[in-house]
């Protein structure tokens, strides 16, 4: 495993991370986490993210408790969550980066991983009704408070994380650091053109999401859903579209071709793609089980069979 600088920080994270997004609590109880977690970790990862709005709070719960089964020295790993959705119906405490609400948020979140302080926190979308400059304010005293180290965003434009790095320069605030955008061979626009002067002008880091387009980068769903499968799950139809959708299926066969070719998986290919932009600092990957994690970490193997003959034919591919 190597690890990447998160943008222009002093922190390091392994180029592949493991988040809990759809998992933890829902597929993944707290021994399968820990089991999942080890397995991560012997491969060489030090970054687990998380968010409050994953099964509204019990994913935290899940990881913290898991984190403490685990018992690694707290400055071994990071560990994250994400601010936007919010907890409460109330109107101030919902899709919003308010001040109210996101000094109350990493409080919550605190309490339901059980740590006294979070690595890396992000806004998790922007909030076209709050200023960008209550929530810079915001975000820096949390990291003053050292309740959280870092701040960044997630699926912001790079006009806004502009105006955040801006903002946070002018008044000598801690900047946000690093974006958590969407990234995997089927949706590449925004990573790697909006976002090309975050990363030649400021260097921003990146935390990227969804390597494997949830699964579909796997070949998993060539036939169809297959049951236990994300696209199985109930409250994710609205994947299912995009899961069966017979243009990306024909790519993923084509793929599937290409890393059988390496003797490797299409979903580590999809992962090993992902590791050879230098602008991604880790690829948050995801999974359901164990041999899923431990599959997944075996990309770094494929990395260097990604040769320039390789990427051509991926890109033809992917046209
Ligand atoms: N900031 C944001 O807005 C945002 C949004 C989404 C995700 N994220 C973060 O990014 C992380 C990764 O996203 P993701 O879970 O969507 O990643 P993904 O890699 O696109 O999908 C992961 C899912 O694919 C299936 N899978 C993974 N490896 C597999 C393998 N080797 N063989 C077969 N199936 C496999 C598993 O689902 P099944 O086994 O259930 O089919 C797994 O849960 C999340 O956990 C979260 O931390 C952030």
């Amino acid at each position: 495993m190597e690890y990447r600088y998160l943008g222009r920080s002093g922190i390091r994270v392994s180029e592949l991370s493991l988040g809990s997004w759809v998992t933890f609590h829902k597929q993944v109880d707290v021994d399968h986490a820990v089991e999942m977690m080890s397995a991560a970790r012997d491969a060489g990862v030090n970054f687990f993210d998380n968010a409050e709005v994953y099964a509204k709070g019990k994913s935290e719960e899940v990881m913290g408790a898991a984190l403490k089964k685990l018992g690694w020295r707290r400055g071994s790993y990071l560990v994250s969550s994400k601010f936007y959705w919010g907890m409460h119906e109330g109107i101030n405490e919902k899709d919003t980066l308010n001040r109210k609400y996101l000094m109350e948020a990493i409080d919550g979140s605190l309490q339901r991983f059980g740590l006294d302080h979070l690595d890396l926190i992000f806004c998790h979308r922007p909030d076209p009704h709050t200023p960008i400059e209550e929530t810079v304010w915001a975000m820096h005293n949390i990291i003053e408070s050292g309740k959280a180290i870092y701040w960044g965003t997630s699926e912001w434009s790079a006009q806004e994380v502009v105006a955040a790095i801006e903002i946070a320069e002018r008044h000598h605030l801690h900047k946000p650091m690093m974006e958590q955008p969407q990234y995997n061979m089927f949706h590449r626009q925004v990573f790697e053109v909006e976002y090309a002067r975050l990363f030649r002008d400021y260097g921003y880091g990146t935390t990227t999401w969804s390597p494997l387009a949830s699964g579909l980068l796997t070949g998993k769903y060539n036939e169809g859903i297959p049951d236990g499968s994300r696209g199985s799950l109930k409250g994710y139809e609205w994947l299912r579209e995009k899961l069966t959708d017979p243009k990306l299926i024909n790519k993923v066969k084509q793929l599937s071709t290409v890393a059988g070719d390496l003797g490797a998986s299409t979903a580590q290919l999809a992962i090993a793609w992902l590791l050879k932009n230098p602008n991604v600092s880790t690829v948050i990957t995801g999974a359901s089980r164990v041999e899923q994690v431990k599959e997944n970490m075996k990309a770094l193997d494929v990395v260097p069979k990604l040769t320039d003959d390789v990427m051509e034919t991926i890109e033809k591919i992917l046209e």
